[in-house]
């Protein structure tokens, strides 16, 4: 009996795959940067064949690197950048245009005309989104209008559309294959996450054809299956990479809280069966959905985290490696109070204020390298609490529950930024033992379907901690940290 799992997780920047034995160890890691493509500024793309060969060699990698047989391959799971839109020819294959990245803003005019149109309050109810040119929807549109024929096709029912894994698994099982799940059939902006279905209301509005959409399924259960390495091999399970992330860190339980700090951060507060609308423009989002029942989140995005601390690496020079941060942090003078609002592409959740920019508060002549190392760790910690603060409000049984919360990502190697995070939230910052949460979360969805793996709670009793920060602040202190950092983005918000 086939006992491995293989995890395809292709990110924005890079495209991996991790083997994991029967207990979900992982056996060995395969990696490819993926190359970014700039058309004009604000505009970012992929090419899907540069994402369809890395992934292809990713996975013989893994393969050849943990000696696994497609025959002892129990399943592959997909986790993926959400909301990066390709459309492609059902005959040839062949993708129509680049893939449209997440963070391309080149349909932020048209999102304007429909909010100003009074379509938000109708597009939030039903998907838990904002109208942003984040969400897939109208990417899909700019597709259509641009590219010459796709309307007609789309409509002819040449063309398909799907977000990274469903392009994925389209090319995996040979074109057999046209489904999503429903995580990331929710980050579109054209499914209603209360239904669990497309919702042709929207379809309409951004003109999209039905005829185009995958069909959307739970996270776990019998995709299809690729006979592209030396056997047949089930696809078992897909998930958007922070609801991924979310099964990988085990939380399953109302109340529990993960955020995973990279270039930017992606916070998720699992809400159960509760689908939570916010008022303090948090998006709410399925975070899994098992046998037919979906689980909701309140998400926050922050778009600079790690980025701050590139910023002081490679635009001001004053470490050579991000590691290096935290020992210049910890000599800096305490009386000093400097703030980084690090806006340097606006800001995320719960501001959503594209066009502020980066700022620094409270410089004096004694203010130096080490103040300014400081200020960049400190900010992930302000920006989370700004998160929570949010979600609370959005969702009282959070302000009841003890929250913990767990992380994971490159930035979480660092003990100043974690402790802070502690501190300023006044909760517990949990940093697991497996760091690979994504992939390691659709390994379990495929291992689930495969009855490799036990339920969500025998997963959830597997994850172990590799430390947790306390906080140790005192109180009046938090309050007049946090009371600076509020003014500070108050004064750079680009509308007060
Ligand atoms: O919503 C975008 C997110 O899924 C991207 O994640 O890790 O590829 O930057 P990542």
């Amino acid at each position: 009996m086939p006992t491995a799992l293989i995890a395809i997780d292709q990110g924005t920047t890079s495209t991996r795959a991790i083997a994991y034995d029967a207990a979900l160890q992982p056996l060995a890691t395969a990696q490819q940067e993926l190359p970014q493509i700039y058309p004009a500024s604000g505009q970012v793309e992929h090419d899907p064949e540069d994402i369809w060969r890395a992934t292809v060699q990713c996975v013989r990698d893994v393969m050849a690197k943990a000696s696994l047989a497609a025959n002892e391959v129990a399943g592959i799971g997909i986790t993926n950048q959400r909301e990066t839109t390709v459309i492609w020819d059902r005959a040839s294959g062949q993708p129509v245009h680049n893939a449209i990245v997440w963070q391309d803003r080149r349909t932020a005019a048209y999102c304007d005309t429909l909010r100003a149109g009074g379509h938000e309050p109708e597009i939030t109810a039903k998907t838990g989104l904002l109208i942003d040119p984040y969400f897939s929807a109208s990417k899909i549109a700019w597709l259509l209008e641009h590219v010459p024929g796709a309307r007609a096709r789309a409509e002819a029912g040449q063309l398909a559309f799907g977000t990274i894994d469903s392009f994925l698994l389209w090319r995996l099982t040979g074109g057999k294959v046209h489904a999503t799940d429903a995580t990331n059939a929710a980050r579109t902006g054209l499914f209603d996450i209360g239904a669990g279905a497309w919702d042709a209301d929207l379809c309409r509005l951004y003109d999209v054809p039905a005829v185009l959409l995958p069909e959307v399924r739970d996270c776990a259960g019998k995709f299809g299956v690729t006979d592209l390495f030396g056997g047949a091999i089930p696809i078992l399970g897909i998930a958007g990479d922070q609801q991924a992330a979310t099964i990988g860190q085990g939380c399953f339980t109302p109340g529990m809280m993960k955020s995973t700090y990279g270039t930017g951060c992606f916070a998720l507060l699992n809400t159960g069966t509760q689908c939570v609308a916010s008022r303090s423009r948090m998006l709410t989002t399925i975070a899994y959905q098992l046998d037919g029942r979906r689980t909701y989140a309140l998400e926050g995005a922050i778009f600079v985290a790690g980025a701050a601390v590139q910023w002081l690496r490679d635009g001001l020079k004053i470490i050579t490696r991000a590691s290096d941060c935290d020992a210049l942090a910890v000599k800096a003078d305490p009386a000093e109070r400097i703030y980084l609002v690090p806006a340097f592409v606006g800001l995320g959740a719960p501001h959503w204020d594209a066009q502020a920019r980066g700022a620094l508060y409270g410089l004096t002549r004694k203010t130096g390298a080490a103040e300014l190392a400081r200020a960049a760790l400190e900010a992930v910690g302000y920006q989370t609490r700004d998160l929570l603060d949010a979600m609370k409000a959005d969702w009282p049984a959070a302000q009841d529950a003890a929250t913990v919360l767990r992380v994971d990502g490159g930035m979480t190697a660092s003990d100043v930024a974690m402790q802070f995070l502690a501190d300023i939230l006044a909760s517990p910052v949990d940093r697991p033992v497996l760091m690979e949460t994504t992939a390691l979360g659709a390994a379990y969805l495929a291992g689930r379907a495969a009855g490799l793996c036990p339920d969500l709670d025998g997963f959830a009793a597997q994850w172990r901690r590799e430390r947790r920060f306390m906080p140790a602040m005192a109180e009046d202190l938090r309050a007049r940290q946090y009371a600076g950092w509020q003014d500070a983005v108050r004064r750079t918000l680009s509308v007060p």
